[in-house]
């Protein structure tokens, strides 16, 4: 290769073999994995791969949906910070530019409004699997199964190639989301289910089928219902984060959208992703009080527990959303009344940002910090925290979902492994094998 073309080219010489390859540098910095399979030592080698559990530098994907700069703490969804749009901006509209790319017109924003608030209504039978879970069922666990149960009711949205179809789905699962949520809350606490109000916002139609009790029309507090919004609007889409690789994952083998969004919300569920929030707000009960922060934070250090709603794989600086969120908290308060857990957070926040072990680690509050202080003053159980995340995120799946099928360079997902297993070794039949250990010494 002449020394002009080898500008944006790797040169990697293995030193098994002596030999030289030449690897292109695209995009971002990247080398192309299958770039490696050339090099071996014999011919009849597999080749070499990316060894990369957690994929915590691996790239899967081009994307033009969310940018996350974790070193400066910048967040952008198609370009636009993440602080201009929860100043001007609201979750539908957000919605919107999410998926479709950009920000609506009035007519299309009009018309995206119609279609997702017309497809809020749930099948009468999905009652009836609801009323099949226990009064204290995970309403996480009851958002999953309600999810991977609309692919019975919509089994034409297997045409995951048609984009007609899909529009219709994207449309069904913003709109149909909170209904889910709500109901699973109303199921919990054995009230009766409320149906949607159309005449409502999204977020004050949500409200509504949570909290409606006898009065004719629920009318929402603006400050929350606005407050929730933001909330919602700030978890829409955050690369590939555990759930929108799920997402795409289990897509990729071109299940309809809700089996696929099942999976998303199952990974969401875990308390290391989006059940961080409600770990936050428990282990903030456990602290109980402002002077016990100091030793919470010592057992942190010893490595006990983990602080949760600190640290993330990319944010190494300031988590941007957990800056909005900790101003919404004051906003909130000034209607419900102070939640004397935000104290302790920010003290603990304040504790932590001066100590070596997280200065030095890089371990800032990321959203979950301060949200679930927010959710438990609005009302929301503990439980219902990742439920929430999970309506803010189905947008940011749905386009992650809709970017991967289109994307021409994607196939179903497949990663590879490094079999360090038992070589080949023959069948040992049932009465040959011996005792086991523990039956052996009993
Ligand atoms: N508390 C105490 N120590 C921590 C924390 C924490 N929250 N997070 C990371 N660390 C420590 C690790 O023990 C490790 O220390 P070491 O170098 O001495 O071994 C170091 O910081 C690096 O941490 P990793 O685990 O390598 O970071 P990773 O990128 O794998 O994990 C994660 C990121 C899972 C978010 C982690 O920070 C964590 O568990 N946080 C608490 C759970 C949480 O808040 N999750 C929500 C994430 S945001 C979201 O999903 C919406």
């Amino acid at each position: 290769m002449a020394k002009e073309n080898k500008k944006n080219t790797l040169t990697l010489t293995d030193h098994r073999t002596g030999k030289t390859y030449d690897v292109e540098i695209g995009e971002g910095s990247t080398l192309r994995a299958m770039d490696l399979r050339q090099i071996k030592v014999n011919a009849d080698e597999f080749g070499m791969m990316g060894y990369d559990p957690a994929f915590t530098n691996t790239a899967s994907c081009r994307s033009t949906v969310t940018m996350i700069d974790g070193e400066r703490g910048i967040l952008w969804y198609r370009g636009y910070p993440i602080e201009q749009l929860a100043e001007q901006s609201n979750f539908l509209e957000v919605t919107h530019l999410l998926i479709r790319g950009e920000l609506p017109t009035r007519e299309e924003l009009e018309y995206w409004t119609y279609e997702i608030t017309h497809h809020t209504f749930l099948h009468e039978n999905v009652k009836k699997l609801l009323e099949g879970f226990r009064y204290d069922a995970h309403p996480m666990g009851m958002l999953v199964s309600v999810l991977a149960a609309l692919s019975t009711f919509y089994p034409e949205a297997r045409d995951v190639r048609d984009p007609e179809c899909r529009r219709k789905q994207i449309y069904r699962l913003i709109g149909k989301t909170p209904t889910i949520a709500a109901f699973a809350y109303r199921h919990s606490r054995g009230l009766p289910l409320v149906y949607p109000d159309n005449d409502l916002s999204y977020t004050g139609n949500f409200l509504n089928m949570l909290w409606k009790m006898s009065e004719v029309k629920y009318e929402p507090n603006p400050v929350l219902e606005k407050a929730l919004d933001v909330l919602f609007l700030l978890h829409g889409d955050h690369e590939q984060n555990c759930s929108a690789n799920a997402m795409r994952s289990v897509g990729s083998s071109e299940v309809d959208p809700y089996c696929a969004a099942a999976a998303a919300a199952a990974a969401l569920y875990g308390p290391l992703h989006g059940g961080a929030n409600e770990a936050v707000l428990r282990m903030l009960n456990e602290i109980g009080h402002r002077k016990n922060v100091a030793a919470y934070i010592e057992r942190v250090k010893q490595g006990e527990v983990l602080l949760m709603g600190f640290g993330h794989r990319v944010y190494k600086n300031y988590d941007p959303r957990a800056r909005i969120i900790k101003r919404i908290a004051d906003e909130v308060f000034e209607v419900t009344g102070r939640n004397p857990l935000i104290d302790i957070a920010k003290e603990l926040e304040k504790i932590a940002l001066e100590d070596d072990y997280f200065v030095s680690r890089r371990l800032y509050p990321n959203v979950d910090f301060y949200s679930g202080s927010i959710y438990q003053a609005m009302g929301f159980p503990v439980e219902m925290y990742p439920v929430l995340f999970a309506i803010g995120r189905m947008p940011g799946w749905l386009a992650q979902w809709e970017e991967m099928l289109t994307d021409k360079e994607q196939k179903i997902a497949r990663p590879r492994q490094v079999y360090v297993g038992s070589p080949q070794r023959d069948y040992v039949p049932l009465e040959k094998r011996g005792k086991s250990p523990a039956k052996a010494a009993s």
